[in-house]
């Protein structure tokens, strides 16, 4: 069921058991937090893909990073939940606060922040053979979170409502993942996401592999989870970013230097009034 591929791949092992769940917890009613990356650089080997980045992504908005391809917006998001230190040639300077507590502190247990910082990825990855109803909960598992089975029912149907899908399911949540379409099967990993009541959403270019509806639905979705909790969504698509973000980075590194964050702040502002040549010429689609 756990593949290298799973986003709570080594979730297992670590965690000791929590208290369980009374249906109430499904509702996400803690704080909206903040996030916040400070002089983070990153290199694979002896490549260095970032150099001193540091951005804050206010609690309960939508941040949208943006830059061409290669320019470190993947890694960057990875360091944001501890997944950049999976692989094994990767090394890293600086500090990400999650409501001003540093996520990377040695006291701290890497499962804590893969649990309050969720990841929704590109290419949508349900548990295929798992029904619906499975997989909205496989994280509840393999976290060692216990629940009566009432409290189950009532977080499923929570979760694929908050993710926008339960009005197409709710007569179906035995057939399995794989059976949904494309769209369908992301809006299930956004709800499997929530399942384990995250702070703060991340999401890697979460709609390139959708069709054009699916990605409104998507999007919508989005909108309505940032109300209660704090999102970061890198994507390709400019009129994306200008429909769902509030605020906005933009990324760029060169060939021989790493990435860096050129410009950021309001989405509006930015894309009417970008301060930086290169952010007008990106936003305005004349490279990338
Ligand atoms: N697992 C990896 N091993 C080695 N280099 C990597 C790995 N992942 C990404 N890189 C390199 O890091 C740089 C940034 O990549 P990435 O964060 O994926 O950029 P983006 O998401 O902006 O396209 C690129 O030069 C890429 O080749
Ligand atoms: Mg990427």
């Amino acid at each position: 069921m756990t593949s290298a591929s799973s986003p709570y791949a080594d979730a297992t092992t670590v965690l000791p058991p929590v208290p369980s769940y009374s249906p109430a917890d499904g509702v996400n009613t803690s704080a909206l937090a903040e996030i916040e990356a400070r002089g983070i650089t990153a290199w694979f080997g002896q490549h260095k893909v970032l150099d001193r980045v540091s951005l804050t992504m206010p609690a309960g908005g939508i941040t949208a990073l943006i830059g061409p391809s290669g320019c470190g917006k993947s890694t960057f998001l990875r360091i944001l939940n501890r997944m950049h230190e999976l692989v094994p040639s990767a090394a890293l300077a600086g500090e990400v606060l999650l409501d001003g507590v540093d996520i990377y502190d040695p006291q701290r247990k890497i499962t804590d922040a893969r649990r309050s910082i969720g990841m929704v990825f590109q290419k949508p990855n349900p548990f295929p053979a798992m029904s619906i109803r499975e997989n909205v909960i496989a994280g509840l598992k393999l976290t060692g979170t216990r629940a009566s089975r009432s409290a189950k029912e009532e977080l499923v149907e929570q979760c694929l409502v908050r993710a926008g899908l339960w009005n197409e399911v709710k007569e179906r949540l035995d057939a399995a993942g794989g059976g949904l379409s494309g769209g369908q099967q992301q809006r299930l990993c956004i709800a499997r996401s929530l399942a384990i009541r995250p702070r703060v959403l991340l999401m890697d270019e979460p709609c390139s592999a959708l069709d054009p509806t699916s990605t409104r639905v998507i999007e919508e979705t989005m909108k309505e989870l940032a109300k209660e909790v704090t999102i970061v969504i890198v994507t390709h698509n400019m009129q994306q970013a200008a429909r769902v973000s509030d605020t906005c980075a933009f990324f760029l590194a060169s060939h021989s230097t790493p990435g860096v964050i050129v410009e950021h702040g309001d989405t509006t502002a930015m894309f009417t009034h970008p301060q930086d040549q290169r952010t007008s010429d990106y936003v305005n689609g004349r490279f990338g």
